[in-house]
Protein backbone atom coordinates (compact mmCIF):
# COMPACT_ATOMS: atom_id res chain seq x y z
CA UNK A 1 0.00 0.00 0.00
CA UNK A 2 0.88 3.50 -0.41
CA UNK A 3 2.63 5.43 2.61
CA UNK A 4 1.33 8.33 3.52
CA UNK A 5 3.38 10.72 4.91
CA UNK A 6 2.99 14.72 6.20
CA UNK A 7 6.06 17.23 5.87
CA UNK A 8 5.98 20.93 6.88
CA UNK A 9 7.03 22.58 3.61
CA UNK A 10 5.64 25.14 1.50
CA UNK A 11 4.89 24.32 -2.04
CA UNK A 12 6.96 26.58 -3.44
CA UNK A 13 9.91 25.40 -1.99
CA UNK A 14 9.36 21.62 -2.45
CA UNK A 15 10.90 19.67 -4.90
CA UNK A 16 10.56 16.22 -5.69
CA UNK A 17 8.20 14.36 -8.70
CA UNK A 18 5.02 16.09 -8.88
CA UNK A 19 2.97 18.38 -6.53
CA UNK A 20 -1.13 17.99 -6.83
CA UNK A 21 -3.06 21.64 -6.92
CA UNK A 22 -6.82 22.13 -7.45
CA UNK A 23 -8.98 23.93 -9.55
CA UNK A 24 -12.49 25.02 -9.32
CA UNK A 25 -14.21 24.99 -12.98
CA UNK A 26 -16.13 28.22 -11.79
CA UNK A 27 -13.33 30.10 -10.24
CA UNK A 28 -12.38 33.09 -12.48
CA UNK A 29 -8.75 32.80 -11.19
CA UNK A 30 -6.61 30.33 -9.20
CA UNK A 31 -6.51 30.22 -5.77
CA UNK A 32 -4.06 28.74 -2.86
CA UNK A 33 -1.34 26.86 -3.65
CA UNK A 34 -2.12 27.03 -7.27
CA UNK A 35 -1.78 30.79 -7.10
CA UNK A 36 0.91 30.70 -5.27
CA UNK A 37 2.83 28.31 -7.74
CA UNK A 38 1.57 30.19 -11.17
CA UNK A 39 2.98 33.64 -9.79
CA UNK A 40 6.23 32.26 -8.85
CA UNK A 41 6.64 30.43 -11.78
CA UNK A 42 5.95 33.02 -14.58
CA UNK A 43 2.69 31.99 -14.93
CA UNK A 44 3.10 28.27 -16.44
CA UNK A 45 -0.47 27.17 -15.07
CA UNK A 46 -2.44 30.04 -16.01
CA UNK A 47 -1.07 29.44 -19.61
CA UNK A 48 -2.44 25.50 -19.44
CA UNK A 49 -6.05 27.46 -18.14
CA UNK A 50 -5.95 30.07 -21.37
CA UNK A 51 -5.16 27.84 -24.26
CA UNK A 52 -8.15 25.84 -23.33
CA UNK A 53 -6.32 23.30 -22.34
CA UNK A 54 -7.55 22.47 -18.37
CA UNK A 55 -10.77 24.06 -17.66
CA UNK A 56 -11.46 22.73 -13.98
CA UNK A 57 -13.66 20.06 -14.60
CA UNK A 58 -14.35 17.50 -12.04
CA UNK A 59 -11.50 14.83 -12.13
CA UNK A 60 -9.89 16.54 -15.08
CA UNK A 61 -6.00 15.69 -14.75
CA UNK A 62 -3.52 18.24 -16.89
CA UNK A 63 0.21 17.37 -16.10
CA UNK A 64 2.51 20.44 -16.64
CA UNK A 65 6.34 20.04 -16.66
CA UNK A 66 8.03 22.82 -14.76
CA UNK A 67 11.09 23.06 -17.11
CA UNK A 68 13.12 24.94 -13.99
CA UNK A 69 10.55 27.37 -13.55
CA UNK A 70 9.65 26.02 -9.92
CA UNK A 71 11.59 23.47 -7.65
CA UNK A 72 9.24 20.55 -8.32
CA UNK A 73 9.58 18.89 -11.70
CA UNK A 74 6.13 18.23 -12.72
CA UNK A 75 2.10 19.97 -11.57
CA UNK A 76 -0.58 17.81 -11.92
CA UNK A 77 -3.83 20.32 -12.10
CA UNK A 78 -6.64 18.55 -10.92
CA UNK A 79 -10.07 19.94 -11.54
CA UNK A 80 -12.77 19.84 -8.86
CA UNK A 81 -15.70 20.62 -11.00
CA UNK A 82 -18.30 23.42 -9.27
CA UNK A 83 -17.45 24.86 -6.08
CA UNK A 84 -20.89 24.40 -5.02
CA UNK A 85 -20.86 20.95 -5.39
CA UNK A 86 -18.00 19.92 -4.80
CA UNK A 87 -17.85 17.46 -1.24
CA UNK A 88 -15.87 14.79 0.03
CA UNK A 89 -17.18 12.43 -2.45
CA UNK A 90 -15.99 14.48 -5.39
CA UNK A 91 -12.64 15.08 -3.37
CA UNK A 92 -12.68 10.85 -3.34
CA UNK A 93 -12.97 10.77 -6.89
CA UNK A 94 -10.92 13.35 -8.25
CA UNK A 95 -7.64 12.37 -5.75
CA UNK A 96 -8.31 8.93 -6.76
CA UNK A 97 -7.93 9.85 -10.68
CA UNK A 98 -5.17 11.58 -10.29
CA UNK A 99 -3.26 8.83 -7.75
CA UNK A 100 -4.19 7.04 -11.07
CA UNK A 101 -2.80 9.17 -13.67
CA UNK A 102 0.65 9.92 -11.42
CA UNK A 103 1.29 5.92 -11.47
CA UNK A 104 0.59 5.20 -14.73
CA UNK A 105 3.26 8.31 -15.55
CA UNK A 106 5.50 6.11 -13.82
CA UNK A 107 5.55 8.65 -10.73
CA UNK A 108 7.17 7.60 -7.17
CA UNK A 109 5.79 10.15 -5.07
CA UNK A 110 2.58 12.45 -5.33
CA UNK A 111 2.77 15.97 -3.35
CA UNK A 112 -0.57 17.87 -2.31
CA UNK A 113 -0.98 21.06 -0.11
CA UNK A 114 -4.38 20.55 1.17
CA UNK A 115 -6.72 23.17 1.14
CA UNK A 116 -9.87 23.46 2.46
CA UNK A 117 -10.80 25.88 -0.07
CA UNK A 118 -13.84 27.62 1.40
CA UNK A 119 -15.85 24.65 1.89
CA UNK A 120 -17.96 23.53 4.33
CA UNK A 121 -15.74 20.42 5.63
CA UNK A 122 -12.58 21.31 8.00
CA UNK A 123 -9.19 20.25 7.19
CA UNK A 124 -9.54 16.63 8.89
CA UNK A 125 -11.94 15.22 6.79
CA UNK A 126 -10.41 16.68 3.86
CA UNK A 127 -7.09 14.82 4.57
CA UNK A 128 -9.31 11.62 4.76
CA UNK A 129 -10.95 11.84 1.98
CA UNK A 130 -8.15 12.61 -0.25
CA UNK A 131 -5.92 9.77 1.58
CA UNK A 132 -8.84 7.12 0.82
CA UNK A 133 -9.47 8.42 -2.82
CA UNK A 134 -5.69 7.99 -3.45
CA UNK A 135 -5.30 4.45 -1.55
CA UNK A 136 -8.82 2.98 -2.54
CA UNK A 137 -8.73 3.73 -6.36
CA UNK A 138 -4.67 2.53 -6.18
CA UNK A 139 -5.75 -1.38 -5.01
CA UNK A 140 -4.90 -4.07 -7.32
CA UNK A 141 -5.54 -7.79 -6.57
CA UNK A 142 -2.61 -9.25 -8.13
CA UNK A 143 -2.22 -11.92 -5.57
CA UNK A 144 -2.43 -14.80 -8.46
CA UNK A 145 -0.33 -12.87 -11.39
CA UNK A 146 2.97 -14.26 -11.82
CA UNK A 147 4.24 -12.60 -14.92
CA UNK A 148 5.45 -8.90 -15.66
CA UNK A 149 5.82 -8.33 -12.02
CA UNK A 150 8.42 -5.65 -12.55
CA UNK A 151 6.97 -3.98 -15.50
CA UNK A 152 3.87 -2.70 -12.45
CA UNK A 153 3.93 0.41 -11.77
CA UNK A 154 3.70 1.48 -7.99
CA UNK A 155 2.72 5.10 -6.63
CA UNK A 156 5.24 4.68 -3.50
CA UNK A 157 4.57 7.68 -1.43
CA UNK A 158 1.48 10.17 -0.64
CA UNK A 159 3.24 13.08 0.99
CA UNK A 160 0.72 15.87 2.51
CA UNK A 161 2.15 19.13 2.70
CA UNK A 162 1.61 20.67 5.76
CA UNK A 163 1.37 24.89 6.81
CA UNK A 164 3.26 24.47 10.44
CA UNK A 165 3.46 22.23 13.15
CA UNK A 166 -0.07 22.42 14.01
CA UNK A 167 -1.06 21.93 10.53
CA UNK A 168 1.26 18.87 10.49
CA UNK A 169 -0.19 17.40 13.21
CA UNK A 170 -3.78 17.50 12.26
CA UNK A 171 -2.41 16.03 9.14
CA UNK A 172 -1.06 13.05 10.82
CA UNK A 173 -3.63 12.21 12.97
CA UNK A 174 -6.06 11.89 9.76
CA UNK A 175 -4.07 10.47 7.16
CA UNK A 176 -3.35 7.65 10.23
CA UNK A 177 -6.94 7.07 10.18
CA UNK A 178 -7.56 6.96 6.76
CA UNK A 179 -4.86 4.56 6.43
CA UNK A 180 -6.60 2.30 8.72
CA UNK A 181 -9.80 2.28 7.10
CA UNK A 182 -8.23 1.91 3.87
CA UNK A 183 -6.29 -0.60 4.96
CA UNK A 184 -9.66 -2.63 6.22
CA UNK A 185 -10.84 -1.72 2.77
CA UNK A 186 -8.11 -3.60 0.99
CA UNK A 187 -8.21 -6.48 3.52
CA UNK A 188 -11.93 -7.17 2.52
CA UNK A 189 -11.31 -6.53 -1.23
CA UNK A 190 -8.29 -9.02 -0.92
CA UNK A 191 -10.49 -11.93 0.95
CA UNK A 192 -13.32 -11.32 -1.34
CA UNK A 193 -11.65 -11.71 -4.56
CA UNK A 194 -9.55 -14.60 -3.41
CA UNK A 195 -11.33 -17.89 -5.22
CA UNK A 196 -13.21 -20.56 -3.27
CA UNK A 197 -9.62 -22.84 -3.64
CA UNK A 198 -7.86 -20.40 -1.26
CA UNK A 199 -10.65 -19.17 0.88
CA UNK A 200 -12.29 -22.03 2.64
CA UNK A 201 -14.11 -21.36 5.71
CA UNK A 202 -10.63 -22.28 7.32
CA UNK A 203 -8.94 -20.43 5.23
CA UNK A 204 -11.90 -16.96 6.19
CA UNK A 205 -11.32 -18.38 9.90
CA UNK A 206 -6.72 -17.88 10.01
CA UNK A 207 -7.19 -14.53 7.89
CA UNK A 208 -9.36 -13.36 10.89
CA UNK A 209 -7.03 -15.00 13.59
CA UNK A 210 -3.84 -13.19 11.44
CA UNK A 211 -5.67 -9.64 10.81
CA UNK A 212 -6.59 -9.47 14.55
CA UNK A 213 -3.73 -11.02 16.68
CA UNK A 214 -1.93 -8.49 18.91
CA UNK A 215 -4.75 -6.26 19.26
CA UNK A 216 -7.49 -5.98 21.88
CA UNK A 217 -9.78 -8.89 20.01
CA UNK A 218 -10.69 -11.63 21.59
CA UNK A 219 -11.11 -14.57 18.60
CA UNK A 220 -13.51 -18.06 18.56
CA UNK A 221 -14.69 -20.54 15.72
CA UNK A 222 -16.74 -22.81 16.69
CA UNK A 223 -16.51 -25.40 14.79
CA UNK A 224 -19.29 -28.73 13.41
CA UNK A 225 -18.66 -30.41 16.87
CA UNK A 226 -19.81 -27.00 18.95
CA UNK A 227 -22.64 -25.67 16.13
CA UNK A 228 -23.92 -28.89 16.60
CA UNK A 229 -24.39 -28.55 20.27
CA UNK A 230 -25.78 -25.08 20.11
CA UNK A 231 -28.31 -26.34 17.56
CA UNK A 232 -27.21 -24.54 14.50
CA UNK A 233 -29.13 -27.03 12.06
CA UNK A 234 -30.13 -24.35 9.48
CA UNK A 235 -26.42 -23.19 9.25
CA UNK A 236 -25.24 -26.70 9.16
CA UNK A 237 -27.48 -28.12 6.67
CA UNK A 238 -26.51 -25.57 4.18
CA UNK A 239 -22.91 -26.80 5.15
CA UNK A 240 -23.56 -30.57 4.43
CA UNK A 241 -22.96 -30.55 0.99
CA UNK A 242 -19.73 -29.55 0.94
CA UNK A 243 -16.88 -31.14 2.14
CA UNK A 244 -15.14 -28.54 3.34
CA UNK A 245 -15.93 -28.12 7.49
CA UNK A 246 -18.13 -25.18 8.37
CA UNK A 247 -16.70 -22.19 11.13
CA UNK A 248 -18.66 -19.94 12.86
CA UNK A 249 -16.07 -16.44 13.69
CA UNK A 250 -16.75 -15.03 16.30
CA UNK A 251 -15.04 -11.40 17.33
CA UNK A 252 -15.08 -9.73 20.31
CA UNK A 253 -13.39 -6.39 20.54
CA UNK A 254 -13.55 -4.14 24.14
CA UNK A 255 -12.98 -0.82 23.54
CA UNK A 256 -16.06 -0.12 25.35
CA UNK A 257 -16.46 -0.28 29.55
CA UNK A 258 -16.95 -3.35 30.89
CA UNK A 259 -20.72 -4.11 30.34
CA UNK A 260 -21.49 -1.48 27.95
CA UNK A 261 -23.77 -3.72 25.57
CA UNK A 262 -21.73 -4.11 22.14
CA UNK A 263 -23.13 -3.62 18.66
CA UNK A 264 -23.07 -6.95 16.87
CA UNK A 265 -22.45 -7.23 13.27
CA UNK A 266 -23.37 -10.21 11.25
CA UNK A 267 -21.97 -11.13 7.85
CA UNK A 268 -22.64 -13.66 5.54
CA UNK A 269 -19.63 -16.25 5.18
CA UNK A 270 -20.83 -18.60 1.93
CA UNK A 271 -17.44 -19.06 0.34
CA UNK A 272 -18.82 -20.25 -2.84
CA UNK A 273 -22.47 -20.61 -3.76
CA UNK A 274 -23.03 -23.10 -5.96
CA UNK A 275 -26.80 -23.17 -5.19
CA UNK A 276 -26.52 -26.75 -4.21
CA UNK A 277 -29.05 -28.58 -5.05
CA UNK A 278 -31.72 -25.70 -6.67
CA UNK A 279 -28.09 -25.82 -8.50
CA UNK A 280 -27.71 -21.95 -10.09
CA UNK A 281 -26.84 -21.20 -14.50
CA UNK A 282 -23.38 -21.31 -14.52
CA UNK A 283 -23.54 -17.79 -15.99
CA UNK A 284 -21.36 -15.79 -13.86
CA UNK A 285 -21.42 -18.40 -10.94
CA UNK A 286 -17.64 -17.42 -10.30
CA UNK A 287 -18.68 -14.05 -8.78
CA UNK A 288 -20.37 -16.36 -6.16
CA UNK A 289 -16.86 -16.57 -5.05
CA UNK A 290 -17.62 -13.13 -3.66
CA UNK A 291 -20.75 -14.84 -1.47
CA UNK A 292 -18.48 -14.26 1.38
CA UNK A 293 -18.43 -10.00 1.13
CA UNK A 294 -20.56 -9.60 4.00
CA UNK A 295 -18.71 -11.64 6.33
CA UNK A 296 -15.34 -10.14 4.94
CA UNK A 297 -16.60 -6.45 5.53
CA UNK A 298 -17.73 -7.77 9.69
CA UNK A 299 -14.04 -8.91 9.75
CA UNK A 300 -12.71 -5.89 8.22
CA UNK A 301 -14.92 -3.44 10.50
CA UNK A 302 -13.71 -5.34 13.72
CA UNK A 303 -9.85 -4.91 12.73
CA UNK A 304 -10.15 -1.32 11.88
CA UNK A 305 -12.52 -1.04 14.70
CA UNK A 306 -9.76 -2.09 17.17
CA UNK A 307 -7.01 -0.07 15.20
CA UNK A 308 -8.92 3.07 15.81
CA UNK A 309 -9.64 2.09 19.27
CA UNK A 310 -12.97 3.12 19.57
CA UNK A 311 -14.24 3.07 22.67
CA UNK A 312 -17.16 0.58 22.32
CA UNK A 313 -17.63 -2.85 22.23
CA UNK A 314 -17.88 -4.71 19.33
CA UNK A 315 -18.77 -8.23 18.48
CA UNK A 316 -18.31 -9.71 14.77
CA UNK A 317 -20.17 -12.79 13.93
CA UNK A 318 -19.05 -14.55 10.59
CA UNK A 319 -21.25 -17.91 9.48
CA UNK A 320 -18.51 -19.60 6.97
CA UNK A 321 -19.57 -22.19 4.85
CA UNK A 322 -19.77 -23.60 1.53
CA UNK A 323 -22.90 -24.08 -0.54
CA UNK A 324 -22.94 -27.37 -2.92
CA UNK A 325 -24.66 -30.18 -3.55
CA UNK A 326 -22.70 -32.92 -2.34
CA UNK A 327 -24.30 -36.71 -1.65
CA UNK A 328 -25.35 -35.07 1.55
CA UNK A 329 -26.78 -31.88 0.41
CA UNK A 330 -29.94 -31.12 1.94
CA UNK A 331 -32.90 -30.70 -0.69
CA UNK A 332 -35.86 -28.69 -1.63
CA UNK A 333 -38.86 -30.10 0.83
CA UNK A 334 -36.35 -30.73 4.00
CA UNK A 335 -37.32 -29.20 6.78
CA UNK A 336 -34.85 -27.61 9.37
CA UNK A 337 -35.12 -26.91 13.00
CA UNK A 338 -32.99 -23.54 13.17
CA UNK A 339 -31.19 -22.60 16.56
CA UNK A 340 -33.71 -20.40 17.71
CA UNK A 341 -36.25 -23.32 17.75
CA UNK A 342 -38.38 -22.30 14.65
CA UNK A 343 -38.29 -24.76 12.11
CA UNK A 344 -37.95 -23.99 8.16
CA UNK A 345 -39.32 -25.44 4.85
CA UNK A 346 -36.50 -25.24 2.05
CA UNK A 347 -38.03 -24.60 -0.92
CA UNK A 348 -34.65 -23.65 -2.86
CA UNK A 349 -31.47 -24.65 -1.55
CA UNK A 350 -29.90 -21.39 -3.07
CA UNK A 351 -31.61 -19.24 -0.62
CA UNK A 352 -29.25 -20.38 1.92
CA UNK A 353 -27.88 -17.10 3.35
CA UNK A 354 -30.94 -16.66 5.12
CA UNK A 355 -30.50 -19.64 6.50
CA UNK A 356 -26.87 -19.11 8.28
CA UNK A 357 -27.80 -15.71 9.12
CA UNK A 358 -30.89 -17.28 10.66
CA UNK A 359 -28.41 -19.04 13.16
CA UNK A 360 -26.41 -16.40 13.66
CA UNK A 361 -28.68 -13.45 14.35
CA UNK A 362 -30.23 -15.69 16.99
CA UNK A 363 -26.43 -16.40 18.24
CA UNK A 364 -25.95 -12.94 18.30
CA UNK A 365 -28.64 -12.55 21.47
CA UNK A 366 -26.57 -13.93 23.59
CA UNK A 367 -24.71 -10.83 23.61
CA UNK A 368 -27.47 -8.31 24.45
CA UNK A 369 -26.48 -6.03 21.20
CA UNK A 370 -27.11 -2.35 21.82
CA UNK A 371 -28.32 -2.72 18.15
CA UNK A 372 -27.42 -5.61 15.44
CA UNK A 373 -26.16 -5.24 11.85
CA UNK A 374 -26.29 -7.56 9.08
CA UNK A 375 -24.23 -7.52 5.95
CA UNK A 376 -25.17 -9.61 3.04
CA UNK A 377 -25.23 -10.36 -0.85
CA UNK A 378 -28.55 -12.09 -0.42
CA UNK A 379 -30.77 -11.33 -3.11
CA UNK A 380 -30.47 -11.10 -6.64
CA UNK A 381 -34.15 -9.67 -6.45
CA UNK A 382 -32.61 -6.49 -4.61
CA UNK A 383 -30.17 -5.70 -7.87
CA UNK A 384 -33.34 -5.86 -9.58
CA UNK A 385 -34.93 -3.31 -7.30
CA UNK A 386 -32.29 -0.85 -6.56
CA UNK A 387 -29.23 -1.60 -9.34
CA UNK A 388 -26.27 -2.39 -8.89
CA UNK A 389 -24.65 0.41 -6.47
CA UNK A 390 -26.93 0.63 -3.76
CA UNK A 391 -26.96 -1.09 -0.57
CA UNK A 392 -30.85 -2.02 0.02
CA UNK A 393 -31.61 -1.20 3.97
CA UNK A 394 -34.48 -3.04 5.97
CA UNK A 395 -34.88 -2.71 9.58
CA UNK A 396 -36.63 -2.33 12.95
CA UNK A 397 -35.46 0.71 14.09
CA UNK A 398 -35.84 4.46 12.71
CA UNK A 399 -33.10 5.99 14.27
CA UNK A 400 -30.51 2.98 14.06
CA UNK A 401 -31.37 3.37 9.91
CA UNK A 402 -31.16 7.10 10.31
CA UNK A 403 -27.61 6.98 11.39
CA UNK A 404 -26.81 4.53 8.58
CA UNK A 405 -28.02 6.73 6.30
CA UNK A 406 -25.73 9.28 7.63
CA UNK A 407 -23.25 7.40 7.73
CA UNK A 408 -23.78 6.44 4.03
CA UNK A 409 -24.01 10.25 3.06
CA UNK A 410 -20.64 10.82 4.78
CA UNK A 411 -18.88 7.91 2.68
CA UNK A 412 -20.54 7.69 -0.87
CA UNK A 413 -21.73 4.48 -0.08
CA UNK A 414 -25.15 4.54 -1.09
CA UNK A 415 -27.87 2.94 0.57
CA UNK A 416 -31.78 3.00 0.41
CA UNK A 417 -34.30 1.52 2.31
CA UNK A 418 -37.10 -1.34 1.51
CA UNK A 419 -40.17 -1.21 3.66
CA UNK A 420 -40.80 -4.63 5.50
CA UNK A 421 -43.92 -4.26 6.60
CA UNK A 422 -45.57 -7.41 8.50
CA UNK A 423 -47.88 -7.94 5.20
CA UNK A 424 -44.79 -9.64 3.25
CA UNK A 425 -44.68 -12.11 6.01
CA UNK A 426 -47.68 -13.89 3.98
CA UNK A 427 -45.83 -14.51 1.06
CA UNK A 428 -42.91 -17.03 3.33
CA UNK A 429 -46.11 -19.00 5.29
CA UNK A 430 -45.58 -22.85 5.00
CA UNK A 431 -47.79 -25.59 4.93
CA UNK A 432 -45.29 -27.74 6.95
CA UNK A 433 -43.18 -25.72 9.03
CA UNK A 434 -43.12 -21.98 10.51
CA UNK A 435 -42.22 -20.67 7.71
CA UNK A 436 -40.38 -21.25 4.15
CA UNK A 437 -37.18 -20.35 2.95
CA UNK A 438 -38.37 -18.67 -0.15
CA UNK A 439 -41.66 -16.30 -0.91
CA UNK A 440 -41.48 -16.07 -4.73
CA UNK A 441 -40.37 -13.44 -6.77
CA UNK A 442 -42.13 -10.95 -6.27
CA UNK A 443 -40.04 -8.34 -3.61
CA UNK A 444 -38.08 -11.12 -3.03
CA UNK A 445 -34.99 -8.64 -1.46
CA UNK A 446 -37.93 -7.86 1.15
CA UNK A 447 -39.39 -11.23 2.12
CA UNK A 448 -35.62 -12.57 2.75
CA UNK A 449 -35.32 -9.41 5.47
CA UNK A 450 -38.89 -10.54 6.75
CA UNK A 451 -36.99 -13.93 7.27
CA UNK A 452 -34.21 -12.68 8.73
CA UNK A 453 -36.56 -10.56 11.34
CA UNK A 454 -38.20 -13.89 12.65
CA UNK A 455 -34.60 -14.60 14.58
CA UNK A 456 -34.09 -11.19 15.73
CA UNK A 457 -35.95 -10.59 18.56
CA UNK A 458 -36.80 -7.28 20.15
CA UNK A 459 -32.94 -5.67 19.68
CA UNK A 460 -32.93 -2.58 17.24
CA UNK A 461 -32.05 -4.14 14.03
CA UNK A 462 -31.00 -3.69 10.23
CA UNK A 463 -30.01 -5.59 7.55
CA UNK A 464 -27.89 -4.52 4.25
CA UNK A 465 -28.32 -6.50 1.22
CA UNK A 466 -25.26 -6.13 -0.62
CA UNK A 467 -26.02 -8.09 -3.09
CA UNK A 468 -25.64 -5.28 -5.87
CA UNK A 469 -22.37 -3.26 -4.96
CA UNK A 470 -20.38 -5.50 -3.78
CA UNK A 471 -18.86 -7.01 -6.81
CA UNK A 472 -18.41 -4.59 -9.69
CA UNK A 473 -18.46 -5.42 -13.23
CA UNK A 474 -17.46 -1.83 -14.13
CA UNK A 475 -14.83 -0.03 -12.49
CA UNK A 476 -16.26 3.27 -10.21
CA UNK A 477 -14.21 6.27 -9.39
CA UNK A 478 -12.17 4.55 -6.70
CA UNK A 479 -13.29 1.16 -6.68
CA UNK A 480 -11.99 -1.04 -9.31
CA UNK A 481 -13.80 -3.92 -10.84
CA UNK A 482 -14.20 -6.87 -8.69
CA UNK A 483 -14.77 -6.88 -4.99
CA UNK A 484 -15.74 -3.75 -3.26
CA UNK A 485 -15.55 -4.08 0.50
CA UNK A 486 -18.73 -1.82 -0.11
CA UNK A 487 -20.05 -1.85 4.15
CA UNK A 488 -16.45 -1.05 5.37
CA UNK A 489 -16.60 2.24 5.14
CA UNK A 490 -20.42 2.77 5.79
CA UNK A 491 -20.10 0.47 9.31
CA UNK A 492 -16.92 2.32 10.27
CA UNK A 493 -18.37 5.85 9.72
CA UNK A 494 -21.60 4.67 11.89
CA UNK A 495 -19.30 3.21 14.46
CA UNK A 496 -17.44 6.50 14.86
CA UNK A 497 -20.03 8.37 15.07
CA UNK A 498 -21.60 6.68 18.10
CA UNK A 499 -18.29 6.82 19.86
CA UNK A 500 -17.29 10.68 19.14
CA UNK A 501 -20.55 11.20 20.03
CA UNK A 502 -21.20 13.30 17.23
CA UNK A 503 -23.73 13.95 14.36
CA UNK A 504 -25.96 10.80 13.88
CA UNK A 505 -25.50 9.60 17.12
CA UNK A 506 -28.26 7.14 17.55
CA UNK A 507 -28.97 5.73 21.59
CA UNK A 508 -26.71 6.54 25.32
N1 LIG B 1 -25.80 -15.17 -3.17
C1 LIG B 1 -27.06 -15.14 -3.81
C2 LIG B 1 -27.54 -13.73 -4.13
C3 LIG B 1 -26.74 -12.98 -5.15
C4 LIG B 1 -27.09 -13.01 -6.48
C5 LIG B 1 -25.66 -12.20 -4.77
C6 LIG B 1 -26.36 -12.31 -7.42
C7 LIG B 1 -24.93 -11.49 -5.70
C8 LIG B 1 -25.29 -11.55 -7.02
C9 LIG B 1 -28.11 -15.79 -2.89
O1 LIG B 1 -27.66 -16.83 -2.11
C10 LIG B 1 -29.17 -16.36 -3.78
O2 LIG B 1 -28.88 -17.26 -4.50
N2 LIG B 1 -30.36 -15.80 -3.70
C11 LIG B 1 -31.45 -16.24 -4.49
C12 LIG B 1 -32.68 -16.33 -3.61
C13 LIG B 1 -33.85 -16.99 -4.26
C14 LIG B 1 -33.57 -18.45 -4.48
C15 LIG B 1 -35.05 -16.80 -3.37
C16 LIG B 1 -31.67 -15.23 -5.61
O3 LIG B 1 -31.51 -14.04 -5.36
O4 LIG B 1 -31.94 -15.66 -6.71
MN1 LIG C 1 -27.74 -18.70 -3.11
ZN1 LIG D 1 -25.68 -16.81 -1.64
Amino acid sequence: MTKIEVKKESPAAFRGEMLAVCHFEDSKKLAGAALQLDRQSGGILEDVIRRGDFSGKHAQVSIVYTRGALPVHRILLLGLGKKEKCDLERFRRAFSKAARAARDLGVGELAVRLEPLGGSCGLEELAEAVVEGVLLGLYRFRKFKTVDRDEVKDLRRLLLLAADDREAKRLKAAAGTAGIVSKAVYYARDLASTPSNEMTPTDMARRAREATASKKVRITTLGIREMEKLGMNALLSVARGSMEPARFIILEYSGGRRGDRPFVIVGKGITFDSGGISLKPPDKMEEMKADMSGGAAVLAVVKAASELELPLNLVGLVPATENLPGGRAYKPGDVLRSMSGQTIEVISTDAEGRLILADALTYAGRFKPRAIIDMATLTGACIIALGDDVIGMMGTDGALKESLRRAADETGEKLWELPIWEDYAELIKSDVADMKNTGGRAGGAITAAVFLSKFVGATPWVHLDIAGPAWLNKEKPYIPRGASAVGVRLLLRFLRDQALKKRGKWKE
